[in-house]
Protein backbone atom coordinates (compact mmCIF):
# COMPACT_ATOMS: atom_id res chain seq x y z
CA UNK A 1 0.00 0.00 0.00
CA UNK A 2 1.62 3.45 -1.28
CA UNK A 3 0.40 6.20 0.66
CA UNK A 4 0.28 9.54 -0.71
CA UNK A 5 1.66 12.63 1.80
CA UNK A 6 -0.33 15.16 0.24
CA UNK A 7 -3.00 13.36 -2.59
CA UNK A 8 -3.03 16.84 -4.58
CA UNK A 9 -3.84 14.61 -7.36
CA UNK A 10 -6.63 12.81 -5.48
CA UNK A 11 -7.71 16.82 -4.55
CA UNK A 12 -8.08 18.04 -8.18
CA UNK A 13 -9.66 14.44 -9.94
CA UNK A 14 -12.73 15.16 -7.13
CA UNK A 15 -12.98 18.44 -8.10
CA UNK A 16 -12.10 18.47 -11.48
CA UNK A 17 -15.07 19.82 -13.86
CA UNK A 18 -15.17 22.90 -11.40
CA UNK A 19 -11.50 23.31 -11.89
CA UNK A 20 -11.23 22.65 -15.57
CA UNK A 21 -14.37 25.06 -16.20
CA UNK A 22 -12.93 27.72 -13.81
CA UNK A 23 -9.04 27.59 -15.79
CA UNK A 24 -10.48 27.22 -19.64
CA UNK A 25 -12.68 30.25 -18.64
CA UNK A 26 -9.54 32.37 -18.14
CA UNK A 27 -7.98 30.85 -21.18
CA UNK A 28 -11.03 31.91 -23.21
CA UNK A 29 -10.82 35.09 -21.52
CA UNK A 30 -7.16 35.55 -21.54
CA UNK A 31 -7.24 37.65 -18.32
CA UNK A 32 -4.72 36.28 -17.42
CA UNK A 33 -3.29 39.07 -15.25
CA UNK A 34 -5.44 40.72 -12.38
CA UNK A 35 -8.31 38.99 -14.28
CA UNK A 36 -12.49 39.36 -12.69
CA UNK A 37 -11.34 36.13 -10.58
CA UNK A 38 -9.04 38.10 -8.24
CA UNK A 39 -11.49 40.49 -7.47
CA UNK A 40 -13.94 37.31 -6.91
CA UNK A 41 -11.65 35.75 -4.88
CA UNK A 42 -10.42 38.76 -2.81
CA UNK A 43 -14.05 39.06 -1.63
CA UNK A 44 -14.28 35.62 -0.89
CA UNK A 45 -11.32 35.43 1.31
CA UNK A 46 -12.52 38.51 2.92
CA UNK A 47 -15.94 36.76 4.32
CA UNK A 48 -14.21 33.62 4.93
CA UNK A 49 -11.64 35.24 7.28
CA UNK A 50 -13.70 38.16 8.15
CA UNK A 51 -10.79 40.44 8.32
CA UNK A 52 -11.64 43.70 6.02
CA UNK A 53 -9.07 43.25 3.48
CA UNK A 54 -7.85 40.51 1.27
CA UNK A 55 -4.99 41.11 -1.20
CA UNK A 56 -3.96 38.18 -3.13
CA UNK A 57 -0.13 38.19 -3.63
CA UNK A 58 2.32 35.97 -6.09
CA UNK A 59 3.16 33.81 -2.74
CA UNK A 60 3.48 33.67 1.15
CA UNK A 61 7.21 34.92 1.06
CA UNK A 62 6.06 38.02 -1.35
CA UNK A 63 3.08 38.48 1.27
CA UNK A 64 5.74 38.87 4.47
CA UNK A 65 7.88 41.53 2.33
CA UNK A 66 4.39 43.19 1.06
CA UNK A 67 3.99 43.50 4.87
CA UNK A 68 7.06 44.60 5.78
CA UNK A 69 7.04 47.34 2.84
CA UNK A 70 4.08 48.61 3.74
CA UNK A 71 4.77 49.21 7.46
CA UNK A 72 7.85 50.76 6.48
CA UNK A 73 10.38 48.13 8.18
CA UNK A 74 14.13 49.68 7.38
CA UNK A 75 17.41 48.38 7.70
CA UNK A 76 18.80 47.66 11.18
CA UNK A 77 15.03 47.65 12.10
CA UNK A 78 15.08 44.38 14.63
CA UNK A 79 12.01 42.15 14.59
CA UNK A 80 11.34 39.20 16.51
CA UNK A 81 10.50 36.10 15.28
CA UNK A 82 10.67 32.21 16.16
CA UNK A 83 13.63 30.27 15.25
CA UNK A 84 11.40 26.87 14.19
CA UNK A 85 10.08 27.85 11.02
CA UNK A 86 10.07 27.86 7.23
CA UNK A 87 13.22 30.15 6.54
CA UNK A 88 11.10 32.53 4.65
CA UNK A 89 9.45 34.09 8.42
CA UNK A 90 13.17 35.14 8.41
CA UNK A 91 14.96 35.43 5.08
CA UNK A 92 12.09 38.34 4.48
CA UNK A 93 12.85 40.10 7.34
CA UNK A 94 16.99 39.79 6.40
CA UNK A 95 16.00 40.92 2.72
CA UNK A 96 14.36 44.09 4.27
CA UNK A 97 18.03 44.33 5.72
CA UNK A 98 16.26 44.37 8.94
CA UNK A 99 17.90 42.04 11.85
CA UNK A 100 15.75 38.44 12.80
CA UNK A 101 16.16 38.37 16.33
CA UNK A 102 15.14 35.00 17.41
CA UNK A 103 12.89 34.03 20.32
CA UNK A 104 12.47 30.34 21.30
CA UNK A 105 9.48 28.14 20.82
CA UNK A 106 6.86 26.43 23.29
CA UNK A 107 8.10 23.29 23.64
CA UNK A 108 3.96 22.06 23.67
CA UNK A 109 2.69 24.18 20.49
CA UNK A 110 6.45 25.22 18.97
CA UNK A 111 5.07 28.55 18.58
CA UNK A 112 6.93 31.22 19.90
CA UNK A 113 7.04 31.45 23.67
CA UNK A 114 5.34 35.01 24.73
CA UNK A 115 7.06 34.77 28.04
CA UNK A 116 10.49 35.54 26.34
CA UNK A 117 9.82 37.85 23.87
CA UNK A 118 10.29 41.34 26.06
CA UNK A 119 13.67 40.57 26.89
CA UNK A 120 14.48 40.78 23.88
CA UNK A 121 13.21 43.76 22.52
CA UNK A 122 15.64 46.77 22.25
CA UNK A 123 14.90 50.83 21.17
CA UNK A 124 15.00 48.95 17.38
CA UNK A 125 12.15 46.31 17.80
CA UNK A 126 9.70 47.54 15.48
CA UNK A 127 7.86 44.38 14.89
CA UNK A 128 7.05 40.60 16.40
CA UNK A 129 6.42 38.38 13.61
CA UNK A 130 5.14 35.19 15.20
CA UNK A 131 4.28 32.24 12.81
CA UNK A 132 0.87 30.08 12.99
CA UNK A 133 3.36 26.72 12.85
CA UNK A 134 1.93 23.89 11.55
CA UNK A 135 -1.40 25.32 11.40
CA UNK A 136 -1.71 26.18 14.85
CA UNK A 137 -1.94 30.22 15.96
CA UNK A 138 0.41 31.15 18.55
CA UNK A 139 -0.81 33.24 21.45
CA UNK A 140 -1.89 36.46 19.43
CA UNK A 141 -3.31 38.00 22.59
CA UNK A 142 0.08 37.83 24.84
CA UNK A 143 1.64 38.79 22.11
CA UNK A 144 -0.24 41.31 21.12
CA UNK A 145 -0.32 42.67 24.81
CA UNK A 146 3.29 43.00 24.28
CA UNK A 147 2.95 44.37 21.11
CA UNK A 148 1.02 47.32 22.80
CA UNK A 149 2.94 47.77 25.22
CA UNK A 150 5.77 49.14 23.25
CA UNK A 151 4.34 50.29 20.31
CA UNK A 152 5.63 47.38 18.01
CA UNK A 153 3.65 46.13 14.86
CA UNK A 154 2.52 42.44 15.07
CA UNK A 155 2.79 40.58 11.60
CA UNK A 156 1.18 37.05 11.40
CA UNK A 157 3.16 34.46 9.55
CA UNK A 158 0.11 32.46 9.06
CA UNK A 159 1.56 30.74 5.85
CA UNK A 160 0.30 27.35 7.35
CA UNK A 161 -2.89 28.35 8.74
CA UNK A 162 -5.21 29.41 6.69
CA UNK A 163 -8.43 29.27 8.02
CA UNK A 164 -7.42 28.29 11.57
CA UNK A 165 -8.66 30.39 14.80
CA UNK A 166 -7.79 31.74 17.87
CA UNK A 167 -10.66 32.59 20.25
CA UNK A 168 -13.15 32.38 17.40
CA UNK A 169 -11.13 34.93 14.76
CA UNK A 170 -9.59 33.58 12.04
CA UNK A 171 -5.95 33.85 12.61
CA UNK A 172 -6.06 36.31 9.04
CA UNK A 173 -7.74 38.29 11.18
CA UNK A 174 -5.57 39.36 13.99
CA UNK A 175 -2.37 41.34 14.53
CA UNK A 176 -1.92 44.28 12.10
CA UNK A 177 -1.13 42.19 8.98
CA UNK A 178 -1.63 38.94 8.42
CA UNK A 179 -0.17 36.52 5.71
CA UNK A 180 -1.07 33.17 3.97
CA UNK A 181 0.45 30.75 1.36
CA UNK A 182 -1.39 29.03 -1.35
CA UNK A 183 1.70 26.69 -1.95
CA UNK A 184 0.00 23.26 -3.46
CA UNK A 185 0.97 21.49 -0.25
CA UNK A 186 -0.25 24.12 1.65
CA UNK A 187 -4.47 23.30 3.52
CA UNK A 188 -5.49 25.87 0.90
CA UNK A 189 -3.44 25.28 -1.90
CA UNK A 190 -3.66 26.86 -5.66
CA UNK A 191 -1.25 25.06 -8.97
CA UNK A 192 1.99 26.72 -8.48
CA UNK A 193 2.71 29.61 -6.34
CA UNK A 194 -0.02 32.21 -4.51
CA UNK A 195 -0.32 33.87 -1.06
CA UNK A 196 -2.47 36.90 0.53
CA UNK A 197 -2.33 39.31 3.00
CA UNK A 198 -4.44 40.17 4.96
CA UNK A 199 -5.59 43.84 7.31
CA UNK A 200 -8.33 45.95 8.65
CA UNK A 201 -6.64 48.65 8.12
CA UNK A 202 -7.64 50.37 5.14
CA UNK A 203 -4.47 52.40 4.67
CA UNK A 204 -1.86 49.79 4.59
CA UNK A 205 -4.65 47.81 2.50
CA UNK A 206 -4.54 50.55 -0.20
CA UNK A 207 -0.60 50.76 0.16
CA UNK A 208 -0.33 47.00 -0.16
CA UNK A 209 -2.45 46.92 -3.22
CA UNK A 210 -0.43 49.39 -4.68
CA UNK A 211 2.95 47.58 -3.85
CA UNK A 212 1.71 44.92 -5.27
CA UNK A 213 1.57 46.02 -8.51
CA UNK A 214 5.04 48.34 -8.83
CA UNK A 215 3.82 50.22 -6.08
CA UNK A 216 1.67 52.20 -8.44
CA UNK A 217 -1.67 54.41 -7.83
CA UNK A 218 -2.45 54.51 -11.72
CA UNK A 219 -1.31 53.10 -14.73
CA UNK A 220 2.67 54.20 -14.98
CA UNK A 221 2.46 56.09 -11.73
CA UNK A 222 4.56 55.35 -9.03
CA UNK A 223 3.99 56.27 -5.52
CA UNK A 224 6.12 54.11 -4.07
CA UNK A 225 8.70 51.41 -4.57
CA UNK A 226 6.48 48.23 -4.92
CA UNK A 227 7.19 44.70 -6.34
CA UNK A 228 5.67 42.96 -9.27
CA UNK A 229 3.43 40.63 -6.52
CA UNK A 230 0.79 39.72 -8.36
CA UNK A 231 -1.37 36.37 -7.95
CA UNK A 232 -2.16 34.79 -11.51
CA UNK A 233 -5.27 34.84 -12.39
CA UNK A 234 -5.66 31.05 -13.53
CA UNK A 235 -4.71 30.23 -9.80
CA UNK A 236 -7.49 32.53 -8.27
CA UNK A 237 -9.73 30.43 -10.62
CA UNK A 238 -8.22 27.16 -8.79
CA UNK A 239 -8.52 29.07 -5.54
CA UNK A 240 -12.18 30.06 -5.84
CA UNK A 241 -13.08 26.35 -6.55
CA UNK A 242 -11.09 25.07 -3.25
CA UNK A 243 -12.12 27.99 -1.34
CA UNK A 244 -15.92 26.73 -1.56
CA UNK A 245 -15.28 23.39 -0.43
CA UNK A 246 -12.42 24.45 2.17
CA UNK A 247 -14.37 23.90 5.40
CA UNK A 248 -15.03 20.57 4.41
CA UNK A 249 -11.13 20.17 3.98
CA UNK A 250 -10.51 21.46 7.61
CA UNK A 251 -13.24 19.14 9.04
CA UNK A 252 -11.74 16.08 6.93
CA UNK A 253 -7.91 17.21 8.00
CA UNK A 254 -9.19 17.40 12.00
CA UNK A 255 -10.57 14.20 11.74
CA UNK A 256 -7.43 12.12 10.21
CA UNK A 257 -5.08 14.14 13.61
CA UNK A 258 -8.09 12.88 15.71
CA UNK A 259 -7.16 9.44 14.46
CA UNK A 260 -3.60 9.80 14.78
CA UNK A 261 -3.80 11.30 18.22
CA UNK A 262 -6.35 8.17 19.42
CA UNK A 263 -4.49 5.46 18.64
CA UNK A 264 -0.71 7.06 19.01
CA UNK A 265 -1.22 7.98 22.58
CA UNK A 266 1.90 6.19 23.91
CA UNK A 267 4.51 7.80 26.51
CA UNK A 268 7.27 7.32 23.69
CA UNK A 269 5.31 9.52 21.23
CA UNK A 270 4.90 13.37 21.77
CA UNK A 271 1.62 14.16 20.25
CA UNK A 272 0.63 17.32 18.63
CA UNK A 273 -1.13 20.21 21.30
CA UNK A 274 -3.39 22.50 20.70
CA UNK A 275 -4.67 24.81 23.04
CA UNK A 276 -8.07 24.88 24.26
CA UNK A 277 -8.76 28.51 22.80
CA UNK A 278 -6.97 27.92 19.10
CA UNK A 279 -8.13 25.47 16.40
CA UNK A 280 -5.45 24.07 13.82
CA UNK A 281 -5.75 23.72 10.07
CA UNK A 282 -3.29 20.50 10.89
CA UNK A 283 -1.07 21.81 7.50
CA UNK A 284 1.14 18.94 9.22
CA UNK A 285 0.83 16.16 11.78
CA UNK A 286 3.71 16.26 13.44
CA UNK A 287 4.92 13.94 16.59
CA UNK A 288 8.26 13.87 18.18
CA UNK A 289 9.49 10.43 18.35
CA UNK A 290 13.13 8.97 20.04
CA UNK A 291 15.45 7.99 17.36
CA UNK A 292 13.43 9.72 14.70
CA UNK A 293 16.01 8.87 11.56
CA UNK A 294 15.56 5.74 12.15
CA UNK A 295 12.05 5.55 12.53
CA UNK A 296 11.43 7.85 9.21
CA UNK A 297 13.58 5.02 7.66
CA UNK A 298 11.48 2.66 8.89
CA UNK A 299 8.38 3.74 7.49
CA UNK A 300 10.21 4.67 4.01
CA UNK A 301 10.62 1.10 3.33
CA UNK A 302 6.73 0.37 4.45
CA UNK A 303 6.14 3.10 1.83
CA UNK A 304 5.03 5.12 4.47
CA UNK A 305 6.44 8.89 3.43
CA UNK A 306 7.02 11.23 6.47
CA UNK A 307 9.36 14.96 5.86
CA UNK A 308 10.71 16.79 8.76
CA UNK A 309 9.44 20.28 9.57
CA UNK A 310 12.61 21.56 10.25
CA UNK A 311 15.68 19.35 11.02
CA UNK A 312 17.98 22.94 11.77
CA UNK A 313 16.28 25.62 13.33
CA UNK A 314 17.24 29.28 11.74
CA UNK A 315 19.81 30.40 14.40
CA UNK A 316 22.17 27.81 12.89
CA UNK A 317 21.68 28.21 9.48
CA UNK A 318 24.85 28.57 7.44
CA UNK A 319 22.96 32.10 5.88
CA UNK A 320 22.41 33.94 9.35
CA UNK A 321 26.11 33.08 11.10
CA UNK A 322 26.62 37.09 10.68
CA UNK A 323 24.11 36.91 13.30
CA UNK A 324 26.48 35.32 15.60
CA UNK A 325 23.67 32.87 17.34
CA UNK A 326 25.25 29.38 18.49
CA UNK A 327 23.96 25.91 19.56
CA UNK A 328 22.10 25.98 23.05
CA UNK A 329 20.84 29.75 22.50
CA UNK A 330 17.37 28.19 22.06
CA UNK A 331 17.29 24.85 23.47
CA UNK A 332 13.52 24.41 22.39
CA UNK A 333 13.73 24.74 18.88
CA UNK A 334 17.28 22.54 19.13
CA UNK A 335 15.82 19.82 20.92
CA UNK A 336 12.32 19.46 19.04
CA UNK A 337 14.34 19.65 15.62
CA UNK A 338 16.00 16.59 16.38
CA UNK A 339 12.57 14.12 16.85
CA UNK A 340 10.16 16.23 14.66
CA UNK A 341 8.27 13.94 11.98
CA UNK A 342 5.62 14.66 9.84
CA UNK A 343 3.23 11.75 9.16
CA UNK A 344 1.04 11.90 6.05
CA UNK A 345 -1.70 14.81 5.99
CA UNK A 346 -4.36 15.28 3.70
CA UNK A 347 -7.95 14.82 3.32
CA UNK A 348 -8.25 11.74 1.91
CA UNK A 349 -6.77 9.25 4.14
CA UNK A 350 -8.39 6.54 4.16
CA UNK A 351 -9.16 4.78 7.74
CA UNK A 352 -7.27 1.49 6.13
CA UNK A 353 -3.63 3.63 5.41
CA UNK A 354 -3.73 5.33 9.03
CA UNK A 355 -4.43 1.93 10.49
CA UNK A 356 -1.03 1.14 8.99
CA UNK A 357 0.93 3.97 9.21
CA UNK A 358 -0.44 4.02 13.03
CA UNK A 359 0.44 0.41 13.47
CA UNK A 360 3.60 0.74 11.56
CA UNK A 361 4.90 3.49 13.84
CA UNK A 362 3.77 1.37 17.01
CA UNK A 363 6.04 -1.24 15.99
CA UNK A 364 9.12 1.12 16.15
CA UNK A 365 8.33 2.10 19.76
CA UNK A 366 8.33 -1.27 21.38
C1 LIG B 1 5.97 29.51 7.82
C2 LIG B 1 6.07 29.85 6.37
N1 LIG B 1 6.30 31.13 6.01
C3 LIG B 1 6.37 31.49 4.72
C4 LIG B 1 6.24 30.57 3.71
C5 LIG B 1 6.40 31.03 2.30
O1 LIG B 1 5.33 30.75 1.48
P1 LIG B 1 5.55 30.53 -0.11
O2 LIG B 1 6.18 29.19 -0.27
O3 LIG B 1 4.17 30.61 -0.66
O4 LIG B 1 6.41 31.65 -0.58
C6 LIG B 1 5.98 29.24 4.03
C7 LIG B 1 5.76 28.25 2.95
O5 LIG B 1 6.29 27.25 2.77
C8 LIG B 1 5.92 28.85 5.39
O6 LIG B 1 5.69 27.59 5.75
Amino acid sequence: MKIDFANLQYQYQLYKKEIDEAVQAVLNKSNYIMGEEITQLEKSLESFTNANHAITCSNGTDALLLAMMALGIKPGDEIITPPFTFIATAETIAFMGAIPVFVDVDERTYNIDPSKIEERITSKTKAIMPVSLFGQPADIDAIQLIADRYNLKVIIDGAQSFGSTYKGKTDSNLGDISTTSFFPAKPLGCYGDGGAIFTNDEELAVKMRQMRTHGQDKRYHHKYIGMGGRLDTIQAAVLNVKLKHYKKDIILRQKVADRYCEELETKDIVLPFIEKFTTSVWAQFSIRVKKRDEVQLYLKEQYIPTAVHYPRPLHLQECFRYLGYKVNDFPVSEIVSKDILSLPMNPYLLDIEINNINQQLLKTQV
